[in-house]
């Protein structure tokens, strides 16, 4: 039967029953929901509305419930609708009349709403750690290759040449920007809404300061509708945790194009790929393809939510339900790609080789050339249009800057002289890039420090 029977003629239709159901995903809630049964029966006790004696036995009883539940002596096989009824229920069987007295002044609108405040902080916390680790990894990827040539591309087409260094750091500062949603998001949970009650808060003379202070929260929702119906700490779980994909997706996509055979810029360790049933020669990306795969889940975990979200009114509505498996499946799906995505990162192999001949194989120095002519009193746009012409040269006798004689750099432009060679070697055109942020080795350097500083106050 359930706990709302005295209104009810019928039982609930067994189908209706499963459906309504939340059991099945919210039990992971169970130590959250417990430890803010803790807080608010301490609180009913300080404010004189239940007895000590009840007190102390409902909160000895849900920790054991914990303990219970922890060693799995007690199994979430009931029909209870949710984990908030669940518990009570165990409580009620356990201690009688006196477990009936623990939802006084609280309803599960806003007992489910601080559950998920718990829990999102926490994970909120856990992503941020690994965000951190992964973080590290470029890191040292990063230091050990300041002097890896590669082409830079846009269009994917060969553009300039950087060091690999600077392009893995670029996502380094993708993913400290990450850490930083996280900090965040979980300042927007800091908040905490029980006392909210079902929508208007209580007669009873509670004290929510005191159950904020208990669980460690800095503040308590202002508006009672508002600590019951805000869901925007789940959806900026889920738009930070979409970010962190389509971040682990662009570097993923480009991981499995450098380990193509068009490419070799990348050899990935045997732990982390796979080959065929078919073809013996195949070693497949499978791990980098799947993170770049689960990213789309995330994202309709979060486009799923925001439509679920749109139409409702104030204040609780059952479809708030929803926000669990959605924000559980993201936070699962991106905290399992994390923790396979980083060793992957950290254990392959860089190929230098190959992105040096990709980097000196074409014209990839073409704009050094026509800064060169700069350098010497010609304007940039008549210096682009030379250089034009020496690249249609060079593809027509199937030469490259490297190869041209100087005799036919000057039948292009008397300015030329032997110093042309020095300015389009690869080393000169990487080292020249020293504007700030650009890929030479005393920008790069700078770049690291900032990295590094930024883990050293993260770790604290
Ligand atoms: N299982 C519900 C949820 O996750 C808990 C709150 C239910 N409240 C209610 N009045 N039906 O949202």
């Amino acid at each position: 039967m359930k706990m709302w029977e005295g209104r009810f003629k019928k039982a609930l239709d067994s189908k209706v029953n499963d459906f309504n159901s939340s059991l099945p995903f919210d039990c992971r809630l169970y130590h959250e929901d417990i430890q803010g049964s803790v807080a608010h029966a301490r609180m009913l006790c300080k404010c004189g509305i239940i007895d000590p004696k009840d007190a102390e036995a409902i909160c000895r009883t849900l920790k054991e419930i914990e303990q219970d539940l922890d060693s799995g002596k007690l199994l979430f096989d009931s029909d209870a609708e949710d984990i908030h009824m669940f518990v009570e229920q165990v409580l009620t069987e356990r201690i009688g009349d006196t477990g009936k007295r623990l939802h006084t002044a609280r309803s599960r609108n806003d007992q489910v709403a601080l559950d998920t405040h718990l829990y999102l902080m926490r994970q909120f916390l856990e992503i941020k750690q690994l965000l951190i680790s992964l973080i590290s990894t470029i890191y040292e990827k990063a230091s050990a290759n300041t002097d890896t040539i590669l082409p830079g591309y846009t269009h994917l087409q060969r553009a300039q040449p950087v060091t690999l260094a600077h392009y893995w750091l670029a996502y380094a500062q993708m993913f400290m920007r990450d850490v930083e949603r996280m900090d965040d998001g979980y300042r927007h949970a800091d908040r905490m809404p029980l006392g909210s009650c079902a929508l208007a808060g209580t007669t009873y003379p509670i004290d929510r300061r005191y159950v904020a202070e208990q669980l460690g929260f800095s503040s308590i929702y202002e508006n009672s509708m508002d600590g019951v119906s805000d869901r925007d700490f789940v959806v900026e779980m889920l738009s930070a945790l979409s970010l962190v994909m389509t971040h682990l997706s662009r570097f993923s996509e480009e991981i499995i194009l450098w380990c193509s055979s068009e490419f070799r810029f990348l050899e990935l360790d045997d732990a982390y790929s796979t080959g065929s049933s078919i073809m013996p020669q195949k070693k497949n990306p499978d791990i980098a393809e799947l993170v770049r795969g689960k990213t789309g889940r995330v994202i309709g975990d979060l486009t799923g939510f925001l439509t679920t979200l749109k139409g409702l009114p104030l204040a609780y509505n059952k479809d708030m339900q929803e926000d669990k498996e959605a924000v559980f499946d993201a936070i699962d799906t991106v905290k399992m790609c994390l923790q396979v995505f980083e060793p992957m990162l950290a254990t392959c192999k860089v190929q230098k080789q190959n992105m040096a001949d990709a980097a000196s194989g074409g014209f990839i120095n073409a704009t050094d050339c026509a800064d060169y002519l700069v350098r010497k009193g010609l304007p940039f746009r008549t210096a682009y249009k030379i250089v034009g012409g020496i690249v249609a040269y060079c593809i027509d006798q199937g030469k490259t800057f490297e190869t041209l004689s100087l005799e036919e750099y000057k039948s292009f432009h008397e300015a030329f002289g032997e110093d042309v060679f020095k300015a389009v070697s690869l080393t000169a055109c990487v080292s020249n890039r020293n504007s700030e942020g650009g890929p030479s080795p005393s920008s790069v350097e700078a770049q690291l420090s900032g990295v590094k500083a930024f883990l050293d106050a993260a770790k604290g």
